[in-house]
């Protein structure tokens, strides 16, 4: 067990890669405190977990319910060992035809919304303890998935944001000892995919098109990013500071392994 009596906040742990990462928290001991927007999933969530995880509805947006958030945290959970800033969205913002209030709604969710968290949940870290910021391949790669679709430069800006950010955290705590990492994931099978959907038969030509772009020739799993999220947050990570680990089937390191290139 590699996370026995340790507490942990996961934003946006109701889904996808947060919700894998807060089943195997739990796997490995921990306590785990879960938030999103949607209250059904959150339920669904916690009845899923069982008793070491608790569930809060809040937006990481919205300033009042972060701080009844922290409230309740601080009384009713207690210090954390771990925050995992994961609650993100994707959307399409194709250059020359994206309103100012979509562009700006995902860097609010995706970078603000992620500082924010850090921010408040500094007086609850205990110092040693271990931030994971969930990132993406597209900071380091550009468009993704995306052939046929618009462009996606406001999910790459905040992506790109978290990884400076994370640099600049992970000094700002260093007399604290806490450690700042980013996990950046690529092309993960979880619900986000569509919550913005494409007619059936082009989303599979796409999932198709952008396997053959992997080295390892398939998307990943959630549950594969939730151990790496893992390794950051545990004492196996304990120098590991500072980091953008990238977890793709090798898409960042080796572009040219894709079976597209392959062929070629
Ligand atoms: N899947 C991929 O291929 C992939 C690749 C790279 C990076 N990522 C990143 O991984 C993270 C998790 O995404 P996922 O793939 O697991 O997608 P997901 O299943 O759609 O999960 C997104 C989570 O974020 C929460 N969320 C969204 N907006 C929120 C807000 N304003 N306040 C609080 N919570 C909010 C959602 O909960 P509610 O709907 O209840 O608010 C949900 O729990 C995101 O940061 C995403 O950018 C994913």
């Amino acid at each position: 067990m590699k996370l026995t009596g340790k507490k942990a906040l996961i934003t946006g742990g109701n889904s996808g890669i947060g919700f894998a990462t807060a089943r195997l928290f739990i796997q490995e001991g921990a306590e785990v405190a879960i938030t999103g927007r949607d209250q059904t999933t959150l339920d669904a969530a916690v009845e899923e977990l069982g008793a070491n995880a608790v569930a809060y509805r809040a937006d990481v947006t919205d300033s009042t319910t972060r701080t009844d958030l922290f409230d309740k945290l601080g009384h009713q959970f207690g210090e954390l060992d771990i925050v995992f800033a994961n609650a993100g969205i994707s959307a399409r913002t194709p250059v020359g035809s994206t309103d100012e209030a979509i562009f700006e709604n995902i860097i609010r969710v995706n970078l603000t919304g992620a500082f924010l968290t850090v921010q408040a949940a500094l007086p609850l870290l205990k110092d040693g303890s271990s931030i994971i910021l969930n990132g993406s391949i597209i900071a380091s790669q550009g468009r993704i998935g995306s052939q046929g679709r618009g462009g996606h430069a406001a999910y790459a800006a905040s992506k790109a944001g978290i990884v400076g950010m994370a640099r600049s955290l992970a000094s700002d705590l260093a007399p604290r000892r806490i450690r700042v990492n980013v996990v950046a994931p690529g092309a993960t099978k979880t619900p986000i995919w569509s919550r913005n959907p494409l007619p059936p038969e082009q989303a599979d030509e796409m999932a198709k098109r952008l396997a053959a772009t992997i080295p390892l020739g398939r998307w990943g799993e959630a549950d594969e990013i939730a151990k790496a999220v893992l390794f950051l947050a545990s004492d196996d990570a304990s120098y590991v500071n500072s980091v953008e680990l990238f977890v793709d089937g090798g898409v960042v390191g080796s572009p040219y392994g894709g079976a597209v290139f392959q062929s070629a």
